[in-house]
């Protein structure tokens, strides 16, 4: 059996019409990280019951972890599944930041539906270079591509860096129209991981610079904006975390609120990873605490999937605004 599959066969539809659509309706796609069972099956589950759009999302790290051809196989369980489940949502099978053309390549050869470019770590000029590359290899193809301007602080297994700069709005019009890109993630005061921001217990933190996004959304009208390092980091997951054992002192993310009124924007894509992590972690360490002698895996992996459904449908109908729309 030949390896090359297009994701069509395999039931997955690109971001185009997503982001047309959630662009037109004033909400945002999620794009929710997975790495194992548990979690696509949380992600799949709660956006057919929330009638939402979804983004699979594969980071390198996931494929480097789970193994590259057991996630996409795993993603074509998915669109299976939700047929099971009831009527289909369109999902996308997405991967997050690519650092190179031969990644993307790979992933768009075996079946993936839509690319990120990472470039935002290079020169400009170099930026431009590779992701006008991946650009014109993804579209012969049909395949959208999210390319990066800015850098968003955050450290994670293989996005990593110590600062944060602002997307320059004065670049986004050349960029996007020298790439041919279908989408672009900006910077605006969203950061990678569960410690976002240096703030003493109870301060405020920093609140996101939507005069940025409003600057972007002038130069290239109607363009889907994507925002990375978008998770709330949810206290009540906090909380438990640390009464069960653990120690996730001064982790805090994104207020919500924030993210609602991005959603309504330009933004049409907001990715979601950590706080799935912080969801699982709170649940398992919950489990381990009262039952000692329970060594069954399903009996604590089950109950952080039941928690990240409940998550997750949280997400999409007060967050994303993606519930209901199909
Ligand atoms: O933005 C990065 C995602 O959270 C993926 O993280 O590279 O540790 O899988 P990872
Ligand atoms: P969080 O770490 O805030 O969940 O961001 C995830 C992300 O940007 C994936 O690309
Ligand atoms: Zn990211």
């Amino acid at each position: 059996m030949s390896d090359t599959v297009s994701y069509k066969e395999l039931g997955f539809v690109n971001t185009r019409e997503m982001f047309r659509k959630a662009m037109a309706d004033g909400y945002a796609v999620p794009a929710y990280n997975f790495n194992n069972m548990e979690q696509i099956q949380a992600i799949i589950a709660a956006c057919v019951k929330s009638r939402s759009p979804v983004i699979l999302q594969v980071s390198k790290g996931a494929r480097d972890y789970a193994n590259a051809t057991l996630l996409r196989w795993m993603g074509r369980g998915a669109v299976e599944m939700m047929k099971e489940l009831g009527k289909p949502v369109p999902a996308a099978l997405h991967l997050d930041h690519g650092d190179s053309f031969e990644l993307c390549k790979s992933c768009i050869d075996s079946g993936f539906s839509s690319v990120m470019i990472d470039g935002s770590g290079l020169s400009y000029e170099n930026n431009v270079e590779v992701t006008r590359k991946v650009v014109e290899y993804a579209h012969q193809h049909d395949v959208t591509v999210e390319g990066e301007l800015g850098v968003l602080a955050g450290i994670e297994d293989h996005v990593s860096s110590a600062v944060s700069h602002y997307t320059d709005p004065d670049d986004v019009e050349d960029f996007v129209k020298k790439t041919g890109v279908d989408s672009l993630a900006i910077s605006i005061g969203t950061s990678h991981g569960a410690y976002k921001f240096k703030v003493k217990p109870g301060e405020q933190v920093p609140p996101l610079r939507f005069d940025i996004l409003e600057e972007v959304e002038k130069r290239i009208p109607g363009f889907p904006i994507v925002l990375h390092g978008a998770s709330s980091v949810l206290q009540e997951y906090i909380t438990m975390i640390n009464k069960y054992g653990g120690k996730m002192d001064n982790a805090v993310g994104i207020p919500e609120e924030q993210l609602r009124r991005a959603a309504k924007s330009a933004v049409c894509k907001i990715n979601i990873d950590s706080d799935g992590r912080l969801v699982m972690t709170a649940i398992i360490r919950k489990v381990f605490a009262e039952k000692p002698a329970e060594f069954d895996p399903r009996k604590y992996l089950g109950p952080a999937r039941e928690e990240l459904v409940r998550m997750y449908m949280s997400k999409n109908e007060k967050v994303l605004g993606s519930s209901g729309r199909y």
